[in-house]
């Protein structure tokens, strides 16, 4: 299966390429600049075969990344992924697209969900993508410890979508890294939910001086 992480060359994008790979995907490396994303995924290539690892990762412009790819990975900032989204969606048509996506914004010392008016960005991304299968998940992981290959890990990663089929190969993949459990959070409207935990996390990382927090229920 191939796994293209459009705007893979960013946080969250590195351990995702890094940790797909290793999990046997071939992961394609997706940014605004082609040549950009085939320096990554050497240099991405290089962190694996320096650790004895294989994995087959290339670089693509974000277009011809979604082209290629069975399931594409929306990594790109809350910002910009609607606009990007809106650019890509002929070439995500029929595929299975994962959103991250986390709207937030800070007020004074308070980092708040600032979902769109469709109630999430999940919804929002779906809303764009009418030909694709969209599925929300990875939302509450750390970009910084899960690009670190010593890091070990214990982490619950909830997944929505309206599509249940898309839904349990997003909870496979998801399975398939090494550390992460991946749960069925419910449709595609309980994303707003899952998308709403990160800023939680963050506001208890500062007040609480620990770095890098993400969930686990018990
Ligand atoms: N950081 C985290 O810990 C974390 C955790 C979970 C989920 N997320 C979510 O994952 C997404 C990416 O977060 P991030 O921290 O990885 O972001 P980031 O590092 O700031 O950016 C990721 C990539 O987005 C691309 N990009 C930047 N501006 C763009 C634009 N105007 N149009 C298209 N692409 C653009 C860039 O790639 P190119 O320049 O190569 O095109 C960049 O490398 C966000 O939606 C975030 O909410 C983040």
């Amino acid at each position: 299966m191939k796994i293209a992480v459009l705007g893979g060359t960013g946080h969250i994008g590195i351990g995702l390429s890094l940790r797909l790979a290793i999990a046997g995907y071939e992961v394609i490396v997706g940014s605004r600049k082609g040549e950009k994303a085939r320096q990554k995924a050497e240099e991405y290539t290089s962190m694996l075969e320096s650790r004895g690892l294989n994995g087959v990762i290339s670089g693509a412009d974000n277009a011809k990344a979604s082209e290629l790819s069975d399931v594409a990975i929306l990594a790109i900032p809350y910002s910009h992924v609607y606009k990007a989204a809106e650019s890509l969606k002929e070439d995500l048509a029929g595929k299975i697209v994962i959103t991250p996506v986390v709207p937030m914004e800070k007020k004074s010392r308070l980092f708040i969900y600032a979902p769109p008016p469709e109630g999430s960005a999940a919804e929002k991304i779906a809303s764009i993508l009418k030909d694709s299968r969209v599925v929300s998940a990875f939302q509450t992981v750390p970009a910084e410890r899960f690009a670190n290959l010593d890091e070990r890990f214990e982490w619950d990663v909830p997944v929505c979508s309206d599509d249940d089929e898309a839904k349990r190969i997003v909870l496979e993949i998801v399975n398939s890294i090494d550390g992460l459990r991946g749960l069925d959070a419910g449709p595609l409207a309980a994303s707003r939910l899952v998308e709403g935990l990160t800023p939680l996390l963050i506001n208890i990382s500062i007040r609480n001086k620990v770095k890098d927090l993400s969930v686990k229920f018990v």
